[in-house]
């Protein structure tokens, strides 16, 4: 308990020195927002009025930062926090590619593996994860979470705040974990980054909030408001959101850190009349610590010393800042993370990489496989290589790899000629990275010269991500032309599909024989994806968004409500479009296999169950293809009436099963009234007695059902 010391701590800090701990800058090194020219930061830390910077990079200039805050009056440790959204220098898969894996296991160990490295570089705190629900693929920073389910957002939420933190803040291998961005972030209307967001509150409790309850319950240390206004609030000033339902409702001990620039970005909403006025706002309503708004910096003192702003919020904010350098042990040793021996043992080590590449294989989504295209067949001695993106080591890594370094990446190009030294390998760019113009001539001399024809297509690193939204999610046209292209040699054509989010690509589609969606993997790309083709390992993701028809489709996901008319093809007034399907190109949870599955009808305990009884679902899955295979068993339910409408499906868990040709297992899931539970009209979670289905299967379109009852 650092209570005391915490306290005895802040009896003798200034004013300043209070508001200094509520103060954080970036540093010198890749700023990850607008930054603002400022020469007197070293001063500022030396005087004790910066609380924690962003953006240093190392031990080594770690070091040097801590040293000037070691020259202040109290000798407060600067805190130091850098986005390691998928890795630091070893990169992992972006999250949502790795939540495709549906491997939580997995998930917690790259976090693990993530906080070992950052922790190792000097840094105590990551912004990490995004715990936001995103429904619709034009926001570009659906790649930086778990896609669009609630319940297994909130499972991904544990696992990787579990991963970054371990149990012990004190352990210099772990770092803080931060849930971002609270909240509603991934609900900006058109998916439009910083954009509004204007739900119900049911929405926002049954839909959005979970994932951040769940990272709250597992112990996360930080959160991070979020740049949109809810329901006409800015979230950096909305004390319902953090003070209501964070700090007082779910007992959140920890800090609240503003985003980039937040606070004073409520004079642009139209919510605070200037700086001074965004800093009274923000404090009040509990954001903690301003990043780079120098709101605090500039404007608390006066707000206190007028009366406008009570010691008692600023001292509060302080406490809790305060706590966290305690149980990170800096006021004991304020270098612990600074060892240059274990920084250089422990950055990109070579179990950091396999670790990176057993994530990459577990993340890639077999979306199509004619005629078993995949895995290449034995008897293949050339393969075309086409397509830039097959050789672009920037574009592998993805966005928000700031910290990873391009030659430390395995291509494709790389990674099929390792795997295969006996075959040749040609490779073509097919179109130029930047302009999307064709090369076709190269493209097709390669094509003709192989017996199977890998090409590469989809989005540049800088495509998906923050400030990456776009209105339209098609793949480039020229890029889809090329696959068309090069199915006019009659050969095999397996397209690697590269990407951030869901994307559309109807017109390509017919001509591939197989699609592998590779997201952006990383650092051991091109080895993960040699490992799939060469079927070392049989592909086994799932989507975690569902991937759009068309773009007037969205927002699209899986847990819609039904309307009082139905979609329907045939039936005229349905809810449906006049001009194109309603339904999804791929659906939430979608995934094949280079084997196949066969699930059986779903069998419960029993047909009718009291609230207090334990319901146990079984089904029976079997290998009927010919190799080995993992595949994902999903239960979905459905609550038919309700006092609020449920939707027509909602993920309640899912197992996954590896099994021989031939094998079969049974799945059993074992669920309680709990499972059924949803947020009234009342904010208040209930189970209420009735129907439910109960839904079994390999994706969330194509499921078996059986029906019970609760008492
Ligand atoms: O952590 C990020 C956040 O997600 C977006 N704005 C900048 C922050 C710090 O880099």
């Amino acid at each position: 308990d650092y209570s005391s010391k915490v306290d005895s701590v802040l009896s003798l800090m200034t004013l300043d020195e209070k508001i200094g701990q509520l103060n954080q800058y970036t540093g010198n090194w890749q700023a990850t927002g607008p930054v603002v020219e400022d020469s007197t930061k070293i001063e500022q830390i030396k005087a004790g009025r910066v609380g924690a910077m962003l953006n240093i990079k190392g031990v080594k200039y770690t070091r040097e930062m801590q040293n000037y805050a070691m020259q202040s009056r109290l000798r407060i440790p600067l805190l130091f926090g850098q986005d390691v959204i998928h890795g630091l220098r070893t990169i992992y898969p972006i999250p949502l590619g790795e939540a495709a894996s549906f491997d939580l296991d997995l998930m917690e160990r790259t976090a693990a593996g993530a906080a070992e490295e950052a922790s190792a570089q000097g840094i105590h705190w990551t912004f990490a994860p995004m715990v936001d629900i995103t429904r619709d693929a034009r926001w570009g920073r659906v790649m930086e979470g778990a896609g669009e389910d609630t319940w297994y957002g909130s499972r991904v939420a544990e696992a990787r705040v579990r991963g970054f933190q371990g149990d012990d803040l004190a352990d210099t291998h772990t770092v803080m974990a931060c849930a971002k961005h609270f909240a509603a972030y991934g609900a900006a209307i058109a998916g439009k980054d910083y954009n509004t967001v204007d739900i119900s509150d049911l929405t926002l409790h049954d839909t959005y909030l979970p994932p951040f309850r769940a990272a709250a319950n597992a112990g996360v240390a930080t959160f991070m408001n979020s740049f949109n206004d809810i329901n006409g609030i800015p979230a950096t000033g909305n004390a319902y959101i953090q003070r209501d339902i964070l700090k007082e409702g779910w007992a959140f001990s920890g800090f609240i850190v503003s985003d980039w620039g937040s606070v004073k970005e409520m004079v642009a909403h139209g919510y605070a009349s200037d700086l001074k006025a965004s800093a009274e706002i923000a404090i009040h309503a509990g954001c903690d610590m301003d990043m780079e708004s120098r709101a605090y910096h500039k404007h608390l003192k006066e707000l206190v010393e007028e009366g406008v702003v009570d010691i008692k919020y600023v001292d509060e904010a302080v406490k809790r800042i305060l706590l966290k350098k305690f149980q990170l042990g800096l006021f004991d040793d304020p270098y612990r993370y600074c060892d240059e021996e274990r920084e250089k043992k422990t950055v990109l080590s070579t179990r950091l990489r396999d670790l990176s590449r057993e994530s990459g294989r577990k993340s890639v989504v077999l979306l199509k496989n004619e005629r078993q295209a995949l895995p290449l067949s034995l008897s293949c001695r050339r393969i075309a290589l086409i397509g830039a993106l097959a050789n672009s080591q920037k574009d592998m890594m993805g966005f928000w790899a700031n910290e990873g370094v391009e030659k430390e990446v395995v291509t494709v190009y790389e990674g099929l000629k390792r795997r295969f030294p006996n075959v040749t390998v040609n490779y073509a760019d097919g179109y130029d990275l930047e302009t999307n113009d064709l090369r076709l001539s190269e493209a097709r001399a390669a094509a003709n010269r192989a017996d199977v024809i890998v090409v590469a297509v989809g989005e540049r690193f800088n495509q998906s991500g923050e400030a990456k939204s776009r209105a339209d999610i098609a793949i480039n046209a020229n890029q889809q032309l090329l696959v068309k292209e090069l199915k006019k040699t009659g050969k095999t054509v397996i397209v690697l599909l590269m990407g951030g989010r869901p994307m559309i690509f109807n017109d390509m589609e017919p001509h591939a024989d197989a699609i592998l969606l590779t997201w952006w993997l990383g650092t051991e790309s091109g080895n993960a994806i040699a490992d799939i083709i060469s079927g070392d390992y049989n592909p086994s993701g799932k989507l975690p968004m569902t991937f759009p028809a068309h773009v007037g489709q969205i927002p699209v996901y899986y847990n819609y409500k039904s309307t009082g008319r139905p979609e329907s093809k045939t039936v005229a007034y349905s809810c449906r479009y006049q001009d194109i399907d309603f339904e999804p190109a791929y659906p939430f949870g979608y995934g094949l296999s280079y084997t196949t599955f066969q699930l059986s009808e779903p069998k419960t305990s029993a047909n009718v169950y009291a609230m207090e009884d334990t319901i146990r679902v079984s089904a029976k899955l079997k290998n009927t293809g010919t190799c080995r295979g993992k595949e994902t068993v999903q239960l979905y339910i459905r609550d038919l009436v309700a006092s609020v409408t449920r939707p027509v499906k909602e993920l309640k868990g899912f197992q996954q099963i590896e099994l021989n040709p031939g094998e079969e297992k049974e799945v059993t899931f074992i669920l309680s009234s709990s499972d059924f539970s949803f947020m009234d009209r009342n904010l208040k979670y209930v189970t209420e007695p009735g129907k439910f289905e109960i839904m079994i299967g390999t994706n969330s379109k194509e499921v078996k059902k059986a029906i019970i009852s609760l008492k």
